[in-house]
């Protein structure tokens, strides 16, 4: 590399975990093209914008976002390349340098792979470059062979992408495309990797991850299911834990209830979104189950693992959503009693199928259904806090506190853990005793640090 050797690229994550992770991938096939990494967007030549479009009004946060960085680059007077990446840009495409000129290039999620030469063409002065398209390839096939170190105990791995559940409120089948299982070797290769530069946890990350179907490793027939992955992972020294990110209720298979039993290193943990309690209104989202069934799977789960920490999503306010369909939202969730869960107003989503249905419930309605549920759920995550006080849990440390002295890591329930230990522990599992809990995170002390593996 000649002049692009000292270029230097900022990148802002907007999203899930799956865009933090492509994140990372694209600072790497930059940084192999050439580019350092700025620590913010002053002192970038190439400012990349990892957009995410499951939020109201993504597109004009994205714009108003454009809009900042273009006054960056004329107060600067520095020639500041702007690309629009992530689901806003696969949604947009080119209406995005339409409304916006200042977006030198707007790359899809299918197309990370062309990333640097999509960026030197415009280094060469080309203007307005559009890739969103899906390739017929797999975009598996191009993940850097080499990741840069870990830079912490706790690591994403993506094996799965796309989604072909069509839920009626979402974007995600239109911006990542169809389902799609990364190669079990290639998953494996990884995993490794990241076990020697000393990672001990792992995420699993796909749209629908437990609908992962990979091809066998060694020339093998046919494909490995989730659970079989997570056995083969599980073999992995130095690895001490693994979760996986999100699941489908429609996706859960028997080997993978077994998984929680057989598996040590699976963590007691599961994001498993229902998004309503009422039959007709998972009817018009084309969730494709009813209550009953996902509470039958909460159920399973639990006698096989009766310390099972369950979390979730909910969407008040879908269109037709009656004051009796809301009641048994509240009512599914005083059944299943989650750990933690994140919740959400209807939004419309152009081009999806919900946003053209009429009968919107009114702002107002939202916004007190959306507090009554929130107050549910912040209810039931303070009591299944509390009710780890007194318990001694393995705990993996992730990073430092803000008080002097004070280390942050996660339980296997996925609460964050605050105890008073030496900078030299982060990396290590210990054991601690829960001394107390509040709502998002919970107190304890060390007593007694597990063996180094
Ligand atoms: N409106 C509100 N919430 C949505 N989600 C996805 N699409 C929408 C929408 N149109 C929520 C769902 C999903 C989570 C990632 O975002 O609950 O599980
Ligand atoms: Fe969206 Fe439904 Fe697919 Fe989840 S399962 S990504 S909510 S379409």
């Amino acid at each position: 590399m000649t002049e692009t050797s000292q270029k230097r690229v900022f990148i802002r994550t907007y999203g899930c975990q799956m865009n933090v992770y492509d994140s990372e991938r694209m600072a790497e096939s930059l940084n192999k093209a050439g580019y350092t990494t700025a620590s913010s967007a002053d002192e970038a030549d190439l400012v990349v914008l990892n957009t995410c479009h499951i939020r109201e009004k993504a597109a004009e946060k994205v714009y108003s976002e454009v809009g900042r960085m273009r006054m960056l680059r004329e107060q600067s007077g520095r020639d500041v390349k702007i690309a629009v990446t992530g689901c806003v840009a696969q949604a947009e495409g080119a209406e995005i340098q339409r409304r916006a000129p200042a977006v030198d290039l707007v790359v899809g999620p299918q197309s990370y792979h062309r990333l640097p030469e999509l960026v030197d063409r415009v280094e060469r002065g080309e203007r307005s470059i559009v890739d969103t398209d899906f390739p017929t390839e797999s975009k598996f096939d191009h993940l850097p062979e080499e990741r840069s170190a870990a830079t912490g105990a706790s690591a994403f791995l993506t094996v799965q992408e796309g989604c072909d559940k069509f839920c009626s409120f979402c974007v995600v089948p239109y911006t990542r495309g169809a389902e799609e299982s990364r190669p079990v070797a290639s998953v494996l290769a990884e995993a490794e990797r990241l076990a020697g530069q000393g990672v001990r946890e792992i995420t699993l990350l796909g749209q629908n991850v437990n609908a992962y179907h990979g091809e066998a490793p060694n020339g093998g027939s046919g494909t490995w299911n989730l659970a079989g992955l997570l056995r083969a992972l599980g073999d992995i020294d130095g690895l001490e834990r693994l979760r996986f990110t999100t699941s489908h209720p429609k996706d859960m298979d028997e080997d993978l209830y077994q998984a929680f039993a057989d598996n040590p290193k699976l963590m007691p943990y599961l994001h498993l979104p229902v998004q309503s309690g009422s039959d007709p209104i998972l009817k018009a989202m084309n969730r494709s189950h009813t209550a009953a069934e996902y509470l039958a799977i909460i159920e399973r789960l639990r006698s096989i693992r009766p310390d099972m920490a369950i979390s979730g999503d909910f969407i008040v306010g879908f269109p037709g959503e009656s004051d009796q369909d809301f009641a048994d939202t509240l009512k599914i969730i005083t059944q299943v009693n989650y750990a933690q869960a994140y919740s959400f107003k209807y939004s419309p989503r152009p081009g999806t199928p919900a946003a053209n249905v009429e009968f919107h419930v009114p702002e107002e309605v939202k916004s007190k259904r959306l507090e009554a549920v929130q107050h549910l759920l912040n209810e039931q995550q303070l009591a299944f806090n509390l009710g780890c006080v007194g318990r001694t849990l393995s705990i993996l440390l992730e990073r430092s506190g803000k008080e002097d002295g004070q280390l942050i890591g996660r339980s296997p329930y996925m609460q964050s853990v605050h105890v008073m230990a030496p900078q030299h522990r982060l990396g290590q599992m210990v054991d601690v005793e829960i001394l107390s809990a509040g709502a998002n995170s919970l107190k304890g002390r060390i007593i007694m640090a597990q063996q180094a593996a």
